[in-house]
Formats: C-alpha cells, sequence, structure tokens
C-alpha cells in the first residue's frame, strides 16, 4: 500500500511538469500562458509558430503518462503492485498535467498525458484513441472537438475492446472514464467557442499568435 502510493504521488509530480511551459521556455520562446487560448499544452504552442516546440511538448506531455503506466506494469510485480497503483498511477500523472503542483496548480487540458496514458494501458487502445483524435481533427480542423470526440471514445474502446485485446480491470476502468470526464470539463470553454464558432482552426494562422 506504501509503495502504491509513493508510486502515485511520484506521478503526480512528474504530471505537474508542464513541458508547454518548460519547452518554451527553454527553445526561448513566450510563456503560452500568455497568448492565444492561454493554455499550456501543445495545441497552444504551436500558435507560438514553432512546430518543434509543439511537437516536443506533445511528446514530453505524452511521454510523462506513458512512463509511470509502463514502469508499473513491467515492474510493479516486484514490489506486488498491480492493476490498482497502473490505474492510480495514470490517474495522478493526469491530475498532475490539470493541476501542477509546481506552476500553482494551473495547468493544461490533459490530452497528450491522457493518450500516453491511454498507450501505457494499452497500445491498442491508445491507438484506436489517437487515430479517433486525427480523423475528427482532419475532418473539422478543432484540435478541441477532436480531443472531446476521442475522450468520448476512450472507455467505449477500453470497455468493448475486452477479450479481443485485453481484459477490463475495473479500476483501469474507473480511471479511463475519469480521465475523460475530467478531459471534457476542461474544455468547457472549447466548448462554448465551438457552439459559438469562434473556436480557432488548426493551422489557422501562418502567422504567430499574439
Ligand atoms: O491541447 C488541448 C486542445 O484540445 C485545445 O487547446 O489551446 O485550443 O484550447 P486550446
Amino acid at each position: 500500500y506504501l509503495y502504491s502510493m509513493g508510486a502515485a504521488l511520484l506521478a503526480y509530480l512528474l504530471g505537474s511538469l508542464s513541458f508547454a511551459v518548460i519547452v518554451s521556455k527553454a527553445l526561448g520562446l513566450k510563456d503560452p500562458r500568455s497568448y492565444g487560448s492561454k493554455n499550456p499544452g501543445a495545441t497552444n504552442v504551436l500558435r507560438s509558430g514553432s512546430k518543434a516546440a509543439a511537437v516536443t511538448t506533445l511528446f514530453l506531455d505524452g511521454l510523462k503518462g506513458w512512463l509511470p503506466v509502463v514502469l508499473v506494469k513491467w515492474f510493479g510485480a516486484d514490489y506486488g503492485l498491480g492493476d490498482g497503483t497502473v490505474a492510480a498511477v495514470g490517474l495522478a500523472a493526469f491530475l498532475g498535467h490539470l493541476y501542477p503542483v509546481f506552476f500553482q496548480f494551473k495547468g493544461g487540458k490533459g490530452v497528450a498525458t491522457a493518450a500516453g496514458v491511454l498507450l501505457g494501458i494499452s497500445w491498442l487502445l491508445g491507438l484506436a484513441t489517437l487515430a479517433t483524435w486525427l480523423i475528427v481533427a482532419y475532418f473539422s480542423r478543432y484540435s478541441s472537438l477532436a480531443a472531446i470526440v476521442a475522450a468520448v471514445f476512450a472507455p467505449l474502446y477500453y470497455l468493448f475492446g475486452d477479450r479481443a485485446a485485453w481484459y477490463v480491470d475495473k479500476g483501469i476502468l474507473v480511471v479511463v472514464f475519469a480521465i475523460a470526464v475530467l478531459l471534457v470539463y476542461r474544455h468547457r470553454e472549447n466548448i462554448n467557442k465551438l457552439l459559438k464558432g469562434t473556436e480557432s482552426k488548426l493551422g489557422a494562422s501562418k502567422k504567430p499568435a499574439k
């Protein structure tokens, strides 16, 4: 139990590293919390005009979700850690991204980190969810809408992929569902803008955002 709590705490601290802010600073770019949607995430970093910074942010924010999950899966058994801890560290890393202890608890919307967590739980689950994001993003050009739709589908993929690709662990199911609910909740501003038709599209502007 102590190991499980410790693992979740470490995952939360790792999740708290807001890579949109860290990568932007390292590359001498403006703080993503100061322009565009003001969200510390890869989509908003893209609005700085730097694709490299956005891709790096996406990768590192994803990695911090993936890593704790796979570490517990690979080595957890040696410490008596099972699926309960896999679920706990996945949720903890995601919560760290949303409510980072190092950034006054003002984090991002969790898309990249959730993708990392899902890929860690199962490659197939992660890829199915990423494919959903890509399809919606390709046709709508809305990063936020793609994330919302992918989040709705993720728990369904997990539930109905049962037996074909994995068995459903109740704790992991609850966490995948909780992540989806929180992710949609974090997009409430985007939802308002989508309804009003004022949401910004991917690649809409070639000029850096003000
Ligand atoms: O990365 C989060 C994305 O879904 C929306 O980001 O900056 O357009 O609010 P943003």
